[in-house]
């Protein structure tokens, strides 16, 4: 099946490359959250061959957290985050999933033409019925949701409402951008017509995993994580927690299995991380490598950890700069949401 329809007319010419990602707001926004995703969508979005698409997922947050303060405050940080480190919103389109009426409407288009057998296959739905079979519940959909169970419904709505595609995702996303060519194609089949473009996943190995506190993933899920803007005495503080080995000052150390290693040299440039490993290799005590990388981050973060302290005392220019994102983004959801009415039958009378 083509995979690229050309644009329908009446809508501006679009970039060739449209990149799409969504980040789910509930959680506060970690050194591996910046590592293996904001850094490489910013750096990418400053492509000018490249219209970019990233957005606030905070429908999808709905399906996890229950607790409006946490998912209101994590909408805050991660739009903090991103504009602290420089995201270029009039490059980017940047945007509350929340304020695009679309995209919900979109979703319910797509449930419909949608096969239940597919959801049956999702990962995260699987997950949660095998947990409780574990458990051994008698019902296998205990505590499941209809947002669970139509998850990947929703996040097909967010990529296909903007033709993205590319999709830079981790590997445990493959399927949801799998799902979402399926219904997009489905759609375009039934209702005989270019409405979707068929998205791809971009899975970049370059992109690092960091490790926690433990040694395991960075992960919220963990508890091991380290927050990106920690105050400068909690960054300390965390820094020295991360797990190392028993290993004296003046022993040899191993850098490639060292995980405040791995750490510091995803900040730092390749000779300074060669420098760090001769220190390694020299037998140098942990707490002084503690100290060194502490004093690098913290040198590093400083200046955006003071954009965004600042960005969180002014909500009101949060606000505008989603406001507009909102604006853009629906500019272009609204006439393909029309098209897609009127394909369906429900189209106005005159
Ligand atoms: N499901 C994604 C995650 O948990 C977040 C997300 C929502 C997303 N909608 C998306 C990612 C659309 C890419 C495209 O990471």
């Amino acid at each position: 099946m083509s995979a690229t329809p050309s644009a329908p007319s009446g809508t501006p010419a679009r970039k060739t490359t449209r990149v799409l990602t969504g980040i789910t707001t509930t959680g506060t926004p970690h050194l591996g959250n910046y590592v293996g995703a904001i850094k490489p969508a910013i750096e990418a979005s400053l492509d000018p061959s490249v219209q970019s698409y990233y957005f606030l997922a905070d429908l999808h947050a709905l399906i996890k957290c229950q607790d409006p303060k946490r998912v209101e405050e994590s909408r805050r940080e991660i739009a903090a985050t991103w504009l602290a480190l420089g995201l270029d919103t009039d490059n980017a389109i940047f945007y509350r999933q929340s304020d695009i009426p679309e995209i919900p409407e979109l979703t319910w288009m797509l449930s419909c033409v949608c096969a239940k057998g597919l959801m049956n296959r999702a990962h995260a739905y699987k997950a949660a019925v095998a947990e409780n079979d574990e458990a051994g519940n008698q019902d296998p959909d205990k505590g499941i949701t209809m947002g669970l169970f139509g998850y990947p419904v929703l996040m097909a709505a967010d990529i296909l409402m903007f033709n993205a595609n590319k999709v830079p995702v981790g590997r445990d996303q493959i399927q949801h951008i799998e799902m979402a060519r399926d219904m997009g194609g489905r759609f375009n089949h039934l209702f005989k017509g270019d409405f979707f473009t068929l998205p791809e996943a971009v899975v970049d190995d370059r992109v690092q995993v960091l490790g926690g506190l433990d040694g395991r993933k960075m992960s919220k899920s963990y508890n091991n994580t380290i927050a990106l803007f920690s105050s400068e005495k909690k960054l300390q503080k965390l820094v020295r927690k991360i797990k190392t080995n028993s290993l004296e000052p003046g022993e040899p150390k191993d850098p490639d299995t060292c995980t405040l290693f791995q750490i510091y040299s995803a900040f730092a440039s390749a000779d300074e991380a060669q420098a760090m490993r001769d220190d390694y290799l020299a037998g140098i005590g942990w707490g002084d490598a503690k100290n060194r990388v502490f004093e690098y981050l913290n040198e590093q973060l400083r200046e955006p950890r003071e954009r965004y302290q600042a960005l969180l005392e002014d909500p009101g220019h949060i606000e505008a700069v989603l406001q507009r994102g909102a604006e853009r983004a629906r500019e272009e959801a609204a006439p393909l949401m029309d098209r897609v009415r009127v394909a369906a039958g429900l189209g106005r009378f005159v």
